[in-house]
């Protein structure tokens, strides 16, 4: 493949035409299986990730990395899965910010990242620092680092709001800030990057963005168009 490989359809169904050991990074954010705003596709027990999980092990490479977004209510069934196939390397708690259902719970704004390799002692990993500034005086900051390490939990992504200038229809759209990080530290440019359920396309963006190739997969059409749309960069900022 060369490029941009974008289709409309059931991942379940789409996966199987993604030929063996050809991804780098599997970069995905699956529905939460919530009912979030009534959705027809995030309806509980969606996914059968036992099926998921020996497909993307099938299509990543033995050096691939597999990134998987989770909300707090479903990430332990999916990772129960997901441990028998790979090997966990970090579990990231990503901070959205803009919180859901505040009227008789707490805020949520977690998200969890997992992180998984398909061979422990073999996979990309390019280090970052995050944008937050370094307040004490350490050796990092005397050597001409002024922002901290990147850490397992990321406060320092903006949301997108109602305003942003990236915003598009879709209720549960990730920045492109956030997907622009991911693409950056878990692979390198010319690498494959998959995302079966990419929803409007951020993470096609990122990877156009910054050189990589990409396979998408959006079971719905409206999602596909906007994803189609953002890609080929017609009217809207990306
Ligand atoms: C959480 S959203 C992804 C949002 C995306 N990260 C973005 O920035 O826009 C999940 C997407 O998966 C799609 N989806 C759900 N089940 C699917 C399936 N079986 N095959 C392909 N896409 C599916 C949904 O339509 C939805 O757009």
């Amino acid at each position: 493949m060369n490029g941009m490989a974008i289709a409309l359809g059931d991942a379940n169904d789409l996966l199987t035409e993604v030929e063996d050991s050809s991804v780098d990074l599997i970069a995905t954010d699956p529905p939460y299986e919530i009912n979030f705003a009534n959705n027809a596709w995030d309806k509980p027990n969606g996914l059968n990730w036992d099926y998921l999980a020996k497909q993307f092990r099938r299509v990543m490479k033995p050096s691939g990395n597999l990134i998987i977004f989770q909300g707090w209510s479903c990430v332990s069934e999916t990772k129960s899965v997901l441990d028998k196939h790979f090997f966990l390397k970090n579990w990231i708690i990503y901070d959205r910010i803009k919180g859901r259902g505040a009227k008789t719970n707490v805020v949520s704004t977690r998200e969890d990242i997992l992180w998984y390799v398909a061979d422990e002692s073999s996979y990309t990993f390019n280090k970052i620092n995050s944008t937050i500034k370094k307040k004490t005086k350490g050796m990092g900051l005397r050597n001409g680092n002024t922002f901290r390490a990147l850490s397992n939990v990321w406060t320092d992504v903006p949301p997108v709001v109602p305003w942003s200038r990236e915003r598009v229809d879709h209720p549960t759209q990730k920045p492109l800030f956030l997907m622009d990080r991911i693409i950056s530290i878990w692979s390198n440019e010319g690498d494959v990057v998959l995302d079966p359920f990419m929803g409007s396309g951020t993470t096609a963006v990122a990877c156009r963005n910054l050189g990589r190739e990409f396979i998408g997969f959006e079971v719905d059409k409206q999602y596909f168009s906007i994803s189609k749309e953002r890609i080929d960069g017609c009217g809207r900022l990306i």
